[in-house]
């Protein structure tokens, strides 16, 4: 076993790479680090976000080798994990996603329903292209994946890169799992033990005990049935007011099945002429994000290259960066933490797809996770994802046949599209708008 590591962060001119390379240092005793590569294919993102970390890294850990590159043989040789968190299209493609559905009366966003679509047809070459440099240049390397829309990101590289070591995973779950804790007056949400299945935002949680067995969903239950997931604490990357929002809607969403509790991004599906109502088709998410968390990480960056120094202001890193520097130790050390990752099924649960992509518990070592059964689900839920799962799968087939029909067929099947032609009709303006990126379609 190695006992220092060599960590690509793809897609480094991220908003979220800062709080990465803050957490990877945070957490040396641990997991320790030789060296911290950056690669992205936007060398201005890629030199600002850089300069920075650079002095983050020298001045806090000068011992840990750091650089950052846009040159793919650079950044992927003789590395251990690639922690990818891509964005094809960046921001500005985001923005149609999420408004071009909107013109429609339909949801806008940026992992469900069309917008979700249209981007997974964009992500999945530039996932693709990740994985073959890495095993090209690392063949023995693990990859994290954040890229969204993960549910379609994880369905095309079990099928077109079946034997490689990509994980996809979701923050989403560990995310409200925080707010559970602090809900329930624990330090840390690594004081419960939970089941939980289903897609990827797209799940519930059956059971959440202490780690002495106790039940604890009858508390959670009170306090969600009056206030959703709302809490105290003081949560970064979802401090926005459409995040706050989100929360207070899990009360509706506990509202179809108190006996679980569910993912918050299942509110797209339930209510979805409630998001349309409550969204503004000239600003979106989107538009938010780069007057507020673009801003202020590129602003942060600017300030410490200023400065040449990141002592006195500096980047935040929170559950989403444990989370990824978690499951690298995991495999690492070989640890067997039960982590909430998006893996074929396989019977984890047990009347639903073997071939789908679904998120469930599983332990993680050295050889990867393995995932743990989750039983038999009930019609309510397996009837959802059934028909979510096929929107998926149809959208990696058009994907891979270059298939109009299938296409077109996948928008028709989503939930949060309420005919065959206004799917059609938002296709037709998708496929114009993306076509720098998707492959062409028949
Ligand atoms: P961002 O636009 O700030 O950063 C993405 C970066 O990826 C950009 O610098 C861009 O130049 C780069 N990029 C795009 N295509 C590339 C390619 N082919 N090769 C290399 N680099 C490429 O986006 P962001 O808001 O920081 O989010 C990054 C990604 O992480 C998104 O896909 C987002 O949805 C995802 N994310 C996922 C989760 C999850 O739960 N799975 C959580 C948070 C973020
Ligand atoms: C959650 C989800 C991610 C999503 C992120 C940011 O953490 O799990 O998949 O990318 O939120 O969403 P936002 O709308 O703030 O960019
Ligand atoms: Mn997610």
């Amino acid at each position: 076993m190695k006992d220092k590591f060599v960590v690509t962060i793809a897609g480094g001119g991220s908003t979220y790479t800062p709080g990465i390379v803050l957490m990877l240092l945070e957490n040396m005793d641990r997991f320790p680090i030789k060296e911290i590569r950056l690669y992205d294919n936007n060398a201005e993102r890629q030199g600002l976000l850089g300069e920075a970390c650079r002095i983050m890294v020298s001045e806090s850990h000068p011992g840990v080798a750091f650089s950052y590159t846009t040159d793919p043989q650079a950044a992927f040789t003789d590395v251990d994990f690639v922690m990818a968190h891509i964005r094809v299209g960046l921001y500005e493609m985001r923005e149609k996603d999420e408004k071009i559905p909107l013109k429609y009366g339909v949801v806008g966003q940026e992992t469900c329903g069309p917008g979700g679509i249209a981007y997974g047809m964009r992500s999945i070459a530039g996932v693709l292209e990740l994985v073959d440099y890495m095993e090209q240049y690392s063949p023995n390397a693990w990859m994290l994946n954040y890229s969204n829309p993960a549910a379609i990101v994880a369905e095309a590289t079990r099928q077109l890169r079946p034997t490689s070591k990509i994980i996809n995973i979701c923050d989403m779950p560990v995310a409200i799992e925080g707010i559970f804790a602090d809900i329930l007056g624990l330090a840390s949400r690594k004081d419960m033990n939970v089941r939980y299945y289903g897609l990827n935002h797209f799940g519930w949680w059956t059971s959440i005990t202490d780690k002495a067995g106790n039940d604890l969903m009858p508390a959670l239950k009170k306090h969600v049935a009056e206030h959703g997931y709302c809490s105290q604490t003081e949560d970064f990357q979802h401090k926005a007011p459409s995040w706050i929002a989100t929360f207070k809607k899990a009360k509706d969403l506990f509202a179809l099945d108190p006996q679980t509790l569910p993912n918050t991004y299942l509110k797209y599906y339930f209510y979805p002429d409630y998001e349309v109502e409550h969204s503004d088709p000239n600003f979106t998410r989107a538009n938010e994000i780069v007057i507020g968390r673009e801003k202020e990480v590129f602003d942060m960056a600017r300030h410490i290259v200023e400065r040449k120094s990141a002592r006195e202001a500096h980047f935040h890193a929170g559950a989403h960066a444990t989370f990824i520097v978690d499951l690298a130790c995991a495999i690492a050390f070989n640890t067997q933490e039960r982590m909430l990752l998006i893996v074929e099924n396989n019977g984890a649960i047990a009347n639903f797809d073997e071939t789908a992509m679904v998120e469930v518990p599983c332990l993680v070592g050295a050889n990867g996770p393995e995932p743990l059964a989750m039983g038999r689900i009930p019609s309510f839920q397996k009837g959802l994802m059934e028909q979510q799962v096929a929107v998926e799968k149809l959208v990696v087939e058009a994907w891979m046949e270059g298939s109009y029909q299938k296409l077109w067929q996948a928008l028709t099947l989503s939930k949060t599209v309420p005919s065959a032609s206004v799917a059609k009709a938002i296709l037709d303006e998708l496929i114009e708008a993306n076509r720098d990126y998707w492959p062409e379609l028949r």
